[in-house]
């Protein structure tokens, strides 16, 4: 047991985290024109800061005006005006005692043309996913394989949004790799067929992530975090292993180990879950390939599966739970009877209902 870990400090690089929950990246859908999300959006990331939870994550902000936007009411981070609008968003936050740092993603393959402004999608290969889009029931559509121009185009956009993060005070940015969007795309063979130095084995499919990365940590001050969102399991064709064996996902997370990286979040549907035909889970065939700080989600609800799940990582994300209950971290350590709550409770997050 892990008792009195949950709720003691813990020390990310500069910043000391006052227990080791924090609130997982949510995209929330409810930007309009601005790119910048509603009023109530970001209240409700204020309101978890205030209620307890010693990190908060933003939603996935887009990183350019072009082929990175995958779902309607995306919000970005490059204009003055954006930057504005999170400011005072980030310092409540930390006036509140907790960590802020804004994830950044590109959607690659999967993506909505309907709100896509360069009408054009992008991939590492000509490859569409196999399911449709669920929230249109269209098919997705092939996407354009990158050419060295948008690879660098596109490394330049996770640049600017990294530095329109820190102009808005963020304590860190993250660099989401996971759930089958851009960067995933392309560590994963299902995605990456490319025979370029971009494409084949695991370290030329981990250059388009390590070109990223190295980009981004030059623009990131030094007492800044930065971080690496990572997952065996994409959005769409839910089914398919991204990395296939323990051996390939290990090797992918000693090459994140070199990087100047502060920690790595690994997604899951289940934190407990056995992975890659192995007796261990995600978290433990991580912690067996770094010392890096580790960060865990998925189906953390209650105390004891908190607890459970902090064996082998040092903070665990919630998103559904401390979506839909204002006092999960302060019902968590009162150790309350709390319920795991399914995919559909959390589709209120993408409606004009105020979250509590
Ligand atoms: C409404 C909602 C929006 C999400 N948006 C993002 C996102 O923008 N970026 C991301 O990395 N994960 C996103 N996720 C995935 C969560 O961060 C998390 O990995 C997943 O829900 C499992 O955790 P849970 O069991 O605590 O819900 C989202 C999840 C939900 C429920």
């Amino acid at each position: 047991m892990n008792e009195d870990r949950l709720f003691s400090p813990f020390q990310l690089k500069n910043c000391q985290l006052r227990n080791r929950i924090g609130v997982a990246p949510m995209t929330r859908k409810s930007s309009q024109h601005d790119s910048i999300p509603r009023r109530d959006v970001l209240d409700f990331l204020v309101r978890r800061a205030e209620n307890g939870a010693a990190i908060v994550y933003t939603e996935a902000i887009v990183t350019d005006y072009e082929s990175a936007q995958g779902y309607p009411g995306q919000s970005r981070m490059v204009t003055q005006r954006q930057i504005e609008a999170w400011r005072p968003v980030v310092r409540t936050i930390q006036d509140a005692g907790a960590v802020a740092i804004m994830q950044m993603f590109h959607c690659g393959r999967i993506a909505w043309p309907e709100v896509n402004p360069a009408k054009r999608i992008i991939a590492p290969s000509p490859i569409a996913p196999k399911q449709n889009n669920a929230s249109t029931g269209s098919p997705y559509p092939v996407p354009d394989e990158m050419s060295p121009f948008d690879v660098k185009h596109v490394i330049q956009g996770f640049v600017e949004t990294a530095k329109g993060a820190i102009a808005a005070g963020f304590d860190g940015v993250e660099i989401h790799g996971a759930h089958g969007y851009l960067i995933s795309e392309f560590l994963s063979l299902y995605s990456n067929q490319r025979t370029d130095a971009y494409g084949g084995p695991i370290e030329n499919r981990y250059r388009f992530a390590h070109e990223i990365i190295q980009a981004v940590s030059e623009v990131i001050p030094e007492e800044r975090l930065l971080t690496f969102r990572i997952s065996d399991w994409g959005g769409v064709d839910r089914e398919v292993s991204l990395f296939g064996t323990k051996a390939e996902y290990q090797t992918l997370i000693r090459l994140l180990g070199k990087e100047p990286l502060d920690a790595i979040s690994v997604s899951t549907y289940d934190y407990r879950r056995n992975a890659f035909g192995t007796e261990q889970n995600m978290a433990q065939i991580t912690r067996e390939a770094t010392n890096l700080p580790l960060m865990i989600c998925g189906k953390i609800y209650d105390r004891a599966s908190a607890e459970d799940a902090l064996t082998d990582a040092d903070i665990v994300l919630s998103a559904k739970s401390i979506l839909l209950n204002p006092n999960w971290v302060e019902d968590v350590r009162e150790g309350k009877p709390l319920p795991i709550r399914k995919s559909e409770e959390a589709n209120i997050a993408y409606t004009t209902t105020p979250l509590p």
